[in-house]
């Protein structure tokens, strides 16, 4: 039977998951694929630490050209994230005409098309189911199973430590503090928690997918980002109390010429499938011309479903040095230059959630809903929560689709009123 070796760059959560997967599904995968698949070399910084499963017959090594300067490996797995060295070692493993797995969404957003290229100059290619959606499908989705369709719009919970944060604010009231700390516990949360918190990894897969649907020539500058910092559990309650709950959604649509792409806290009626993602999951609801809408649905962190990942891409190299059919990660995206314009989130129209916090004394609301008139948003309904007279108590409103140029001009000038205490809050409302 043929064989295939593999070189694994970075020994840690996912790369153990990899190892694991490749000893203990050995046979089933040399069934299903004719070849077998050989971790030969692990390469980690630390060779010290005490793993919870070493391979046996691997060779365990610091020093990194063990892997990639080995000719008898073909594919390289890099698993060590972040930009930098991360970013040589692929590119000598391409040079090296070896085939790489990745499961690095920062450095695919950032170097992606460059890295492609290279790939393709050197007869090679790169891999990266992993990189969104762990365990989700969701590359080869949208690389082979909507092949023929123009894609229109993506909605994506994609990062779970966000999503596990707001479930347990949501579902047992926990504070932001707590829930996060939780999250890093159980490891999903990235080394730097803050690039979860921030929204960054969820513009980092973004970027990836809509690179997949929309063109290459996406960047992650492109990308508008708010994360969940600002969303108290009194947030998640008032949406609650009008039939919303809130959730760290990436988009990217089509709207008209342009293409908006943007992370966001945004409201969701709680009716929406979107709505009942919890925890750690990731969903990507999908709507394309041919297939309409769809949903993919599956855990997106942790070990082993990343792994399994990880490992599907190593499957499909290995039928594709075996020459067994194929369909290249290259060939993707409708041109290698995008053909819409990004558009800029002042652009955008929305339905709003607005919390103020104002002095609860006769005429308050008055003063805000002029402002809100003159800038053309219409207000849809109106919650006050408590009756301190005299001191600042919050005032929940829902817009009517408005401008975000307009309603940010409209808060900048609220948020100058005496009456108001702290700077407003306001998140987007999507019926999707
Ligand atoms: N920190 C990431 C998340 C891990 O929470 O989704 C998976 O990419």
């Amino acid at each position: 039977m043929q064989e295939i070796k593999i070189g694994i760059i970075g020994y840690g959560t996912v790369g153990t998951g990899v190892a694991k997967i490749l000893s203990r599904k050995s046979s089933l995968l040399s069934e299903k694929l004719k070849t077998r698949l050989i971790l030969k070399t692990i390469c980690d910084l630390d060779v010290r630490r005490k793993r919870n499963f070493m391979p046996k017959g691997v060779l365990f090594t610091r020093n990194v050209d063990k892997v990639l300067d080995d000719e008898q490996i073909q594919i390289v797995v890099e698993l060590i994230g972040g930009i930098n060295p991360a970013k040589e070692y692929i590119i000598r493993a391409l040079k090296n005409k070896k085939f790489v797995v990745t499961a690095n969404k920062a450095l695919l957003a950032e170097a992606g098309p460059e890295l492609m290229r290279l790939a393709r100059k050197c007869g090679v290619d790169i891999y990266f189911e992993a990189s969104v959606g762990a365990a989700i499908p969701v590359i080869k989705a949208i690389r082979d199973g909507l092949i023929s369709n123009n894609v229109e719009n993506i909605f994506g919970i994609i990062n779970g430590t966000s999503n596990y944060i707001l479930s347990e604010m949501t579902q047992n009231r926990c504070d932001f503090k707590s829930a996060l700390r939780q999250a890093r516990i159980h490891g999903f949360a990235e080394r730097n928690f803050k690039l979860d918190t921030s929204g960054i990894d969820s513009a980092h897969k973004l970027v990836i997918l809509s690179r997949l649907c929309f063109g290459q020539g996406i960047k992650l500058s492109d990308v508008y980002v708010e994360g969940i910092n600002e969303i108290k559990l009194h947030d998640i309650q008032y949406a609650d109390e009008f039939g919303y709950c809130i959730k760290l959604l990436a988009i990217a649509k089509i709207a008209g010429k342009d293409l908006q792409i943007r992370v966001h806290p945004t409201l969701l009626p709680k009716k929406h499938l979107l709505s009942n993602v919890n925890g750690v999951f990731n969903a990507i609801f999908i709507t394309a011309d041919l297939a309409g809408e769809m949903i993919l649905y599956g855990q997106g962190a942790g070990q082993m479903p990343a792994a399994s990942a990880v490992v599907s891409d190593l499957a499909d190299i290995s039928k594709r040095l075996a020459k067994i059919e194929w369909v290249s990660s290259q060939t993707f995206a409708p041109s290698q230059n995008r053909y819409r314009r990004i558009s800029p989130i002042h652009k955008i129209k929305s339905r709003y959630y607005i919390r103020f916090m104002a002095i609860d004394k006769p005429g308050a609301l008055s003063l805000i809903s002029k402002i809100l008139g003159k800038s053309n948003i219409s207000i849809c309904s109106v919650l006050q929560k408590g009756r301190h007279q005299g001191q600042a108590v919050p005032i929940i409103m829902m817009t009517h689709e408005a401008r975000e140029k307009e309603l940010r001009q409209a808060l900048m000038r609220i948020d100058k009123l005496p009456i108001i205490r702290k700077k407003t809050v306001a998140l987007r409302v999507e019926s999707v």
